[in-house]
C-alpha cells in the first residue's frame, strides 16, 4: 500500500506537513497556540460540523505549488483543505483581524449582552471572542430579536436569544442519541433551535449538548444561577458508570459539588461523552473518585483563584492582614465559615433544579 500523501503549508510563517485532505484549521491546530483560528461551530468530534459561523476565516495568499495564485477571498479554514504548498495568513493577515472582528460583531447582534447574569460566563468563547477582538459593546440600535419560550424539560435551559445557531447541538443529538428531538425551525431571520411540539430533551446522552453550546443558550438547570464558574475548582474525577466512560469534570466549591461536566480539552472541545445520570444526578463527593486538579488554562478566568489548586502554581504570600493592621483577608478573598450569601439552611449544589431570589439572603438581612 501507497504511504499517505503528505502536503506542505505555512500558516502564519510556520511550515509543517499534514497528511493530504486536512482542513487548514485541523493544520494550525496542529501548530497550537495563536496560529490555531477560533472556532464556534467547527468540532472534531461531530461530524459535518463547521461552515456556519465565519469566525475561523483566514487568507490564502498562495494556492498551492503548482497554482499558486492567492484566494480571491477569505475563507472558512475548518472547510477548505490544504495543498501542497498552500501558503496560509491568519494572525498575519490585518485583512483576517479586521473581517474576524466584523463577524463577531455580526454574531453579537441579537445576542444579549447579559454575561453578568448568564452561566456561561467566564468559559463563554463569544465573550472571549468580542473581548480580543474590541467588540464587547454594541453598536447596534434597533430591537433585538426575541423568540417564544420553549420548555425543553427538567434538565436543560434554553435561552434562544444567546444562540448563535452553530447546529453543534443539532448534530450532537443527531449522531450520539438515538432520537433526535430539536433542531433548527424555519429560516433567516426567524431561525431558531425549539422543538417542534413542545417536548422535553430526555436521552441519556442529550446533556451533552450543554457542553457543545460555545455560548450560553444551552445550560445546565441543575447549575443555574447557583455559583460563578470562576469561585468553583475544576477536579477530575471518575465512577464506575454503566453507561458512560464515568470520567468528568467535578466543579466543587469547599466538599460541595455544584456541577458535572464532561472533560475538555484544549480546544474547548469534549474529549469523552458523558451521561446525563453523571452529569445531572451524581451531586455528592461520595459518588465520584477524586483524581485531582484539572489543569485549565492559565488565562482563563477559572485558573485566576486558584494558586493552590493550579497544577505547578505556588499561592502567592498573603499580606493583606500585614498591612491592614492584622485584619483577615476573609471577606476580601470571599471566604466565609457562615455563608452570607445563600440562607444557611439551604444548600446550594443540591437544590433540585436552579435556584431562585428565594434562596439567597435578602439584602435587607
Ligand atoms: S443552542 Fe448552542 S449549540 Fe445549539 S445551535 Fe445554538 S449556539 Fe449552537
Ligand atoms: S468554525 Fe469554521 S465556520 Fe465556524
Amino acid at each position: 500500500m501507497s504511504e499517505q500523501q503528505l502536503f506542505k503549508v505555512t500558516i502564519d510563517n510556520i511550515t509543517i506537513e499534514v497528511p493530504a485532505g486536512t482542513t487548514i484549521l485541523n493544520a494550525a491546530r496542529q501548530i497550537g497556540g495563536e496560529v490555531a483560528p477560533p472556532a464556534m461551530c467547527y468540532y472534531s468530534k461531530l461530524a459535518g460540523s463547521g461552515g456556519k459561523c465565519r469566525t475561523c476565516l483566514v487568507e490564502v495568499s498562495k494556492g498551492s505549488e503548482k497554482d499558486p495564485r492567492p484566494m480571491p477571498k477569505l475563507v472558512a479554514s475548518c472547510r477548505t483543505t490544504v495543498m501542497d504548498g498552500m501558503e496560509v495568513k491568519n494572525i498575519t493577515s490585518e485583512k483576517v483581524v479586521d473581517a474576524r472582528a466584523g463577524v463577531v460583531e455580526f454574531l453579537l447582534l441579537n445576542h444579549p449582552l447579559d454575561c453578568p447574569i448568564c452561566d456561561q460566563a467566564g468559559e463563554c468563547h463569544l465573550q472571549d471572542l468580542s473581548y480580543e477582538h474590541g467588540k464587547e459593546g454594541t453598536r447596534y440600535e434597533f430591537q433585538r430579536r426575541t423568540f417564544k419560550k420553549h420548555d425543553i424539560g427538567p434538565y436543560i435551559q434554553l435561552h434562544m436569544t444567546r444562540c448563535i445557531l452553530c447546529y453543534r447541538c443539532v448534530f450532537t443529538a443527531d449522531q450520539l442519541t438515538s432520537k433526535r428531538e430539536h433542531g433548527v425551525l424555519d429560516r433567516g431571520d426567524h431561525a431558531e433551535i425549539a422543538t417542534f411540539i413542545e417536548k422535553s430533551l430526555d436521552n441519556e446522552f442529550i446533556g451533552n449538548v450543554i457542553d457543545v453550546c460555545p455560548v450560553g443558550a444551552l445550560t445546565d438547570k441543575t447549575f443555574r444561577f447557583k455559583n460563578r464558574v470562576w469561585f468553583l475548582k475544576p477536579v477530575e474525577a471518575h465512577r464506575d458508570c454503566p453507561t458512560c466512560s464515568g470520567k468528568v469534570t467535578l466543579w466543587n466549591r469547599g466538599d460541595e459539588v455544584y456541577r458535572v461536566t464532561a472533560r475538555k480539552d484544549q480546544w474547548g472541545e469534549v474529549e469523552e461523552w458523558i451521561c446525563n445520570t453523571c452529569r445531572f444526578e451524581k451531586k455528592q463527593t461520595s459518588d465520584w473518585v477524586i483524581e485531582g486538579p484539572r489543569l485549565v488554562d492559565r488565562h482563563s478566568v477559572i485558573s485566576q483563584g486558584h494558586y493552590a489548586g493550579s497544577v505547578g502554581m505556588h499561592k502567592p504570600a498573603e499580606t493583606f492582614a500585614a498591612v491592614n493592621d492584622g485584619r483577615s483577608p476573609k471577606l476580601m478573598m470571599d471566604i466565609h465559615d457562615v455563608s452570607k450569601v445563600n440562607r444557611n439552611e439551604i444548600t446550594l449544589s443540591l437544590i433540585n433544579g436552579p435556584a431562585h431570589s428565594t434562596n439567597f439572603n435578602s439584602t435587607k438581612d
